[in-house]
């Protein structure tokens, strides 16, 4: 047993665990108005004034869309093995529907073709946030129509980029798109209708199941196709019955409005109980759940921070702060009984909790709910006020402890007999941390919003080698 067990043992991965980093479009590609992309709801949300700190917005990011052969250059000399990015949906189909743009899909195959060149393998999210603002304006994902323009931008990608990309995801934490942009409202398009949210809950499974099947019609059989959840580690604060259904109703909220659909073709009963006052979901169509429960290759996971909840206290009803930023609006819709608590141990600057046995937790998890599938660890990373030394260097010496902890964690669980495949560390980049704008630093890789100028953190160093050789290095 390797780690803080036994530290003078090397935490060793197996040969073929894939080391890899992550970014979004929306956060790091900046040129929103070249080559005949127009705005996504992203786009749109940032500048309207007061939803994201400092009034940021993506509009020139980390400049990724210029400067790509540079930050590929950089994977490749820190020794990654992988590289997972999103496409931008307006920049490649500008209006949601329709032709596709020629130019938007070229940037894409430039960018997986230098990838390729490096012996990077490239993992593609088909959506990362940024629907195209017309699609919203259409009504967005309460809308079915728009899950129908998934598949047909799915089926674009996929034939534009099939015979070179292997891994395939749908869908990046659908629960954001739906609960943060239409309950909480802290995301674009900052909706803040509950009944809406459980609608683009559905919409964006059915989206995922579509988009999955256009994938497979256009693309070789080798390839992957899987989709990233931030399914949570939700924990109760007791053992106490009530704080257990406090838990019960969140984790059906947070993870089984997707992964039921998803791997298993059902929603949990009990959410709809949860949720009976809220909706009555009319709009989960006789075989919908079919369609979304397409057979999958593998299944990214994200994890940051765990859950603590219980029962609220009737005299402080309601959910509190659940890390999620701040609005007067609940994301967990129906929920007005439960309340969230910040787990014990250090924070991050987003004021996570570092806890890495809720990742542990969370692919035993899936482990047992989906045996058989492979899984990957599609984003885990911490946010630290990083800042460049007077020798010009970056030390982060906080990310590279949560970056071995949650690496062992990963270790300990394939020890357990999880088939985890591998890890893509978010971020590759500091980038535009959504509604947090430039403030929040994620990347391994220091970038000076001035300058633009990129440099390893201490923390690329240390991961670089962690892939080149297999072992964490102490
Ligand atoms: C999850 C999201 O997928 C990513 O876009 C975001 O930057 C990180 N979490 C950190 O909050």
């Amino acid at each position: 047993m390797p780690d803080s067990e036994n530290p003078a043992t090397p935490v060793t991965f197996p040969p073929a665990f894939l080391w890899g980093a992550a970014t979004s479009a929306y956060q790091i590609e900046g040129a929103v108005r070249e080559d005949g992309r127009t705005p996504s709801i992203w786009d749109t949300f940032s500048r309207t004034p007061g939803k994201t700190e400092g009034g940021d917005t993506g509009d020139i990011a980390v400049d990724h869309y210029h400067r790509y052969r540079e930050d590929v250059a950089l994977m490749a000399e820190l020794g990654l093995d992988a590289y997972r990015f999103s496409v931008s949906w307006s920049r490649v189909q500008p209006t949601g529907r329709g032709p596709a743009i020629q130019k938007g899909l070229d940037f894409y195959r430039r960018l997986v073709d230098e990838l390729l060149s490096k012996g990077i393998k490239p993992a593609v999210t088909l959506y990362h946030w940024d629907l195209p603002q017309e699609l919203e304006d259409a009504g967005g994902w309460p809308e079915r129509d728009t899950a129908h323009r998934f598949a047909e931008y799915a089926r674009i990608v996929g034939e534009a980029l099939g015979d070179r990309v292997e891994q395939w995801m749908t869908l990046n934490e659908p629960w954001c798109s739906a609960f943060l942009g239409y309950a909480s409202g802290v995301h674009a398009p900052g909706r803040t209708d509950p009944a809406a949210s459980l609608r683009a809950a559905h919409h964006l499974n059915l989206a995922h199941g579509l988009g999955a099947s256009a994938l497979r019609s256009v693309m070789p059989a080798r390839n992957q196709v899987a989709v990233a959840l931030n399914s949570a580690a939700v924990r109760p604060l007791s053992q106490d019955p009530a704080d257990l259904a406090a838990a019960r109703k969140i984790d059906d909220l947070a993870s089984g409005v997707f992964h039921g659909p998803i791997l298993h073709g059902a929603y949990p009963e009990s959410l709809y109980e949860a949720t009976a006052g809220v909706t009555d979901w009319d709009y989960v169509l006789d075989g919908d759940l079919a369609l979304i429960n397409q057979p999958l290759d593998a299944l990214g996971l994200n994890y940051y921070t765990p859950s603590l909840v219980s029962a609220a206290d009737p005299n402080t009803k309601g959910p509190r702060a659940d890390g999620h930023g701040a609005s007067e609006h609940s994301p967990w819709p129906g929920v007005d009984d439960v309340a969230f608590h910040q787990s014990p141990g250090d924070r991050t600057e987003m004021g996570w909790t570092v806890d890495p046995t809720g990742l542990h937790e969370l692919i035993m998890r899936y482990t047992r709910e989906a045996p058989g599938l492979p899984l990957y660890i599609t984003e885990n990373g911490a946010a630290y006020d990083d800042k460049i030394d007077s020798d010009g260097r970056v030390h982060d010496p906080e990310r590279v402890a949560y970056l071995h902890g949650h690496l062992s964690a990963v270790r300990r669980a394939i020890a357990d007999g999880a088939d985890v495949r591998g890890y893509f560390l978010w971020s590759l980049l500091d980038n535009f941390e959504w509604a947090y704008g430039y403030g929040k630093r994620f990347g391994a890789v220091y970038v000076d919003y001035a300058s633009l100028e990129r440099t390893p953190k201490t923390s690329a160093r240390w991961y670089g080698r962690a892939a080149r050789t297999g072992t964490l290095p102490e």
